[in-house]
C-alpha cells in the first residue's frame, strides 16, 4: 500500500501527517475513491472533476492544477503496481491551529493513497447483500450538499456501524422526507416493472462515477435509466434492486430489514456486469 504526500511516495503505514491538519480536526476537506481495473485508472478524468467541484463547492483552492494531480495519482499506482487497487485521493484545508476557523490554515494538502481493494466480502456478493434501513438521514441539500465529497463521513460511517452491528452488510440512507438517498457508500438502483430506476442528486445521491457508468452501458444497449424518488415500497416491491460504486463494484441487494427483495434472478445485474470490462477498459488510463 502506498502514499503520495509532500512530493514523495512512501509505504502508506510511514505516512505522516500533522495533527493539527484540519482534515483531521474538523473533516474539513474533500476526497475521491477510485477504482483500479485491469490495470487502468477509472475514469480518471471524471474523478478530477468532481473533486475540483467537491472544492469549490467548500471554498478550497486544490493545491497544483489537476493534471499535476492526474501525475501523482498515475505514479502513486504504479508505484504500487497491482492490477486491482483502489485509489483515495483527499485534500485537506491543511495545517492550522485548534480553533476550526479555515482562513487560519497555512496551504491546502494533498493525499493520495493506493490500497489493495475492499469489496463487500465474497460470500455477500454472492448471496446479495443484507440492507437495513439506517436511523439517521441524508442531510438535505441545504446542511451538507451529499454532492460534496466531504471528509465529512459521519452520518455514513453511523450508519454503516448500526447495520452491522446488527448483523447486516450495509446501511440504506433515507433523506428528510424518506426518499431512498443512497447506501452508505453507494448508490441505489431498483427494477421496477421493467424500468431501471435510480434516486436523483436533489433525493442526496452522490452523483456516483460508477452510477453515470450504468447509464451510459444502458444507454447503448437501448435502455434508459429514470432517475426519480424511491422510497422503502419502491425498494421492497422491485424485481431486482443492486448497489453501485467504486469500492462496492455492483452489488445485488437480497433483503431490505429482513424482507426479501427482488428474485433468484438479476437480469438487469447479469447484463450490466457482463458489459462492465469492456466498458472500464475503455474508460481507464493506463499507468
Ligand atoms: C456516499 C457515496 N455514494 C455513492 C458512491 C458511489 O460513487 P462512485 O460510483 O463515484 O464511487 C460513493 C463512493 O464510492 C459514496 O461515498
Amino acid at each position: 500500500m502506498k502514499a503520495w504526500y509532500e512530493g514523495r511516495i512512501v509505504d502508506a503505514a510511514n505516512c505522516r501527517i500533522p495533527v493539527l491538519d484540519h482534515g483531521l480536526l474538523y473533516g474539513d476537506g474533500v476526497f475521491e475513491g477510485i477504482r483500479i481495473s485491469a490495470g487502468r485508472v477509472f475514469r480518471l478524468d471524471c474523478h478530477l472533476a468532481r473533486l475540483a467541484r467537491s472544492a469549490r463547492a467548500i471554498g478550497l483552492d486544490l493545491p497544483c492544477p489537476l493534471d499535476t494531480i492526474r501525475g501523482i495519482v498515475l505514479d502513486t499506482a504504479r508505484a504500487h503496481g497491482e492490477a486491482e487497487a483502489y485509489v483515495r485521493l483527499l485534500v485537506t484545508r491543511g495545517v492550522g491551529e485548534l480553533t476550526l476557523d479555515p482562513t487560519a490554515c497555512d496551504e491546502p494538502r494533498l493525499i493520495c493513497i493506493v490500497a489493495p481493494i475492499r469489496l463487500f466480502d465474497e460470500a455477500a456478493r454472492r448471496r446479495g447483500l443484507r440492507l437495513m434501513t439506517a436511523a439517521v438521514r441524508r442531510p438535505r441539500s441545504d446542511q451538507l450538499d451529499p454532492q460534496v465529497k466531504s471528509l465529512n463521513y459521519l452520518n455514513n460511517v453511523l450508519a454503516k456501524r448500526d447495520a452491522r452491528l446488527k448483523g447486516f452488510d450495509d446501511a440504506l440512507l433515507l433523506n428528510d422526507v424518506g426518499h431512498v438517498a443512497e447506501a452508505s457508500a453507494a448508490n441505489v438502483f431498483a427494477d421496477l416493472d421493467g424500468e431501471l430506476v435510480t434516486p436523483p442528486p436533489s433525493d442526496g445521491a452522490l452523483p456516483g462515477l460508477t452510477r453515470a457508468s450504468l447509464f451510459d452501458i444502458a444507454r447503448a444497449a437501448g435502455s434508459e435509466v429514470s432517475q426519480r424518488s424511491l422510497t422503502r415500497y419502491d425498494l421492497l416491491a422491485a424485481r431486482e434492486v443492486f448497489l453501485s460504486g467504486s469500492g462496492a463494484g455492483l452489488v445485488a441487494v437480497a433483503s431490505l430489514d429482513g424482507t426479501a427483495v427482488g428474485g433468484a434472478d438479476r437480469p438487469w445485474l447479469a447484463a450490466l456486469a457482463r458489459a462492465w470490462p469492456d466498458y472500464a477498459q475503455a474508460h481507464g488510463t493506463p499507468f
